[in-house]
């Protein structure tokens, strides 16, 4: 009889529907030969996504130092004898600027990438991370509002953060937090994982997942008449799993009303680069000099770097509320946290560097750059958009918002009786090969149905699989 323990039952209960039954029945399929088309999980470079050329030659460099020096050598002698390198034209040695970034980021990081940091990543880093918000932003260097590099920690991607700030602010079965609904599962989760209570607030779909006052104050009454300390306000924007934008409105409403009820907002800006020609503006911007308590997260999983593996992120901390009974402010606990996972993974910092701190304008890296951060912007804007007018020859198909981050999340109108989004998603897997996760997975307003699909698969694959869809939905739920 194997030893038998008794196990914390959070992790029992907690869900995590982006892995959940549908990918899992997926990946059975393709064990047996089957061709999936893997559209459950924001992992652009799991389908095709290319990283960018300048962030990899510098990261190949950190972690091979010595061919800094070769490749000097090597441009040396090619300036010296052109023909030296006999059929490797000027492109295919690394250019100056790419070399002295790596050599500077190795002296300020002192011991390499294989040492440990300090526990919230090198100042140089959070430094840098500090002026790229500001110019995001257009804040002054020095004014009030400027960000500051020490209220900046780098984490192993947002997850971390978002990890991090929960299991601060949750002291136990009691204390809650607001969470839009539907909702990017890591939150139901950790919140799950800590023992808080989830409080759903539910973004008006028909008017493109917008906010307004009465969708924020019902929720929050609701849960303090039950007795729930509610401490904070969670807004993905742009949104996941809906891919809308927030439009400034909203978010002002967002800010006054964590103003006026004393709540952190933890604004989940992944997405911030994935917005194919929308505005979007900052949660740091909005608050701007109100008092209220802001962690704002980033992360270079997504926009057009799509390094998820790497696991490079960071949050910043604004107007930090104080924590009762230490006499100091949430900082130093934050610290202490980070301090315990003695620092964030090197490779994921470089990278988060190198998001901050592109090549010069005007040189030709960063003319490549451009290049490239167009051409994946204009390919998933193409393919988000052949998937939003497929959902046009679907019977009873809707999809609201803006085009934002790396998904749609279509109403389903019309399902067969008896069908509920999860029977649809796992019909579609195994009649298309097409993996989807359905909205329940992110939870959704009572009475309706919804899919999640990432717009991520390479353009050929959907101009096959898009009619198979088409055909096959209208057949389902006509039937
Ligand atoms: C809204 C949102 N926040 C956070 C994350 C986690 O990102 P990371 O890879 O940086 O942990 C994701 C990943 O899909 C996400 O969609």
């Amino acid at each position: 009889m194997p030893l038998s323990l008794g196990v914390n039952p959070n992790i029992i209960e907690m869900e995590y529907a982006v892995r959940g039954p549908i990918p899992q029945r997926a990946a059975e399929l393709k064990k047996q030969g089957r061709r999936i088309i893997p559209c459950h999980i924001g992992n652009p470079q799991a389908l095709g996504q290319q990283p960018i050329t300048w962030v990899r030659q510098v990261m190949s460099l950190l972690e091979q130092p010595d061919r800094i020096e070769r490749e000097r050598a090597l441009k040396k002698l090619a300036g010296m004898k052109p023909g030296a390198l006999a059929g490797l034209g000027p492109e295919a040695l690394l250019s100056d600027q790419v070399l002295a970034t790596a050599e500077d980021f190795l002296t300020r990081l002192e011991g390499g990438v294989g040492a440990y940091t300090e526990s919230k990543g090198p100042l140089f880093i959070r430094e840098a991370v500090a002026r790229f918000i500001d110019r995001r932003d257009g804040v002054e260097a020095g004014t009030s509002r400027a960000a500051d590099p020490e209220s900046i920690f780098l984490t192993d991607g947002a997850s971390v953060g978002v990890r991090a700030i929960v299991e601060l602010l949750i002291t136990g079965p009691g204390d809650g937090v607001m969470i839009p609904i539907p909702q990017y599962p890591l939150y139901s989760a950790t919140l799950k994982r800590h023992g808080g209570e989830l409080v759903g607030y539910y973004p008006d779909e028909d008017s493109g997942w917008a906010l307004g006052r009465a969708t924020l104050e019902e929720p929050l009454a609701a849960a303090r008449a039950r007795g729930v300390e509610v401490k904070a306000i969670v807004v993905i924007n742009p949104g996941n799993p809906t891919g809308a934008i927030l439009d400034e409105q909203s978010g002002r409403e967002v800010v006054a009303f964590a103003a006026e009820h004393g709540l952190v907002v933890i604004a989940d800006e992944v997405y911030q680069d994935n917005l194919y020609d929308a505005d979007w503006i900052s949660f740091a911007r909005l608050v701007g000099d109100q008092d209220v308590p802001l962690v704002s997260l980033h992360s270079v999983s997504k926009g057009v770097f799509g390094e998820c593996g790497h696991r490079g992120g960071y949050f910043e901390v604004r107007h930090a509320p104080a924590a009762a009974g230490t006499g100091d402010s949430l900082l130093p606990l934050l610290l202490k946290q980070a301090s315990v996972n003695l620092c964030s993974n090197t490779m994921g910092q470089a990278l988060t560097y190198l998001m901050v701190n592109l090549p010069e304008p005007g040189s030709p890296d960063r003319e490549r750059f451009d290049r490239e951060r167009q051409r994946t912007l204009d390919d998933l804007l193409a393919k988000a958009t052949l998937i939003r007018e497929a959902f046009g020859e679907m019977a009873g198909v809707r999809s609201f918002g803006r085009i934002g981050a790396l998904y749609l999340f279509p109403r389903l109108e019309q399902l067969p009786a008896g069908n509920d989004d999860f029977a649809y998603c796992m019909n579609l897997l195994e009649a298309t090969g097409l993996c989807t996760v359905n909205g329940a997975g992110f939870g959704q307003r009572e009475g309706t149905r919804h899919l999640r699909i990432a717009f991520l698969p390479p353009r050929e694959m959907l101009a096959e699989v898009l009619p198979a869809w088409i055909d096959w939905h209208n057949r389902y739920v006509g039937g």
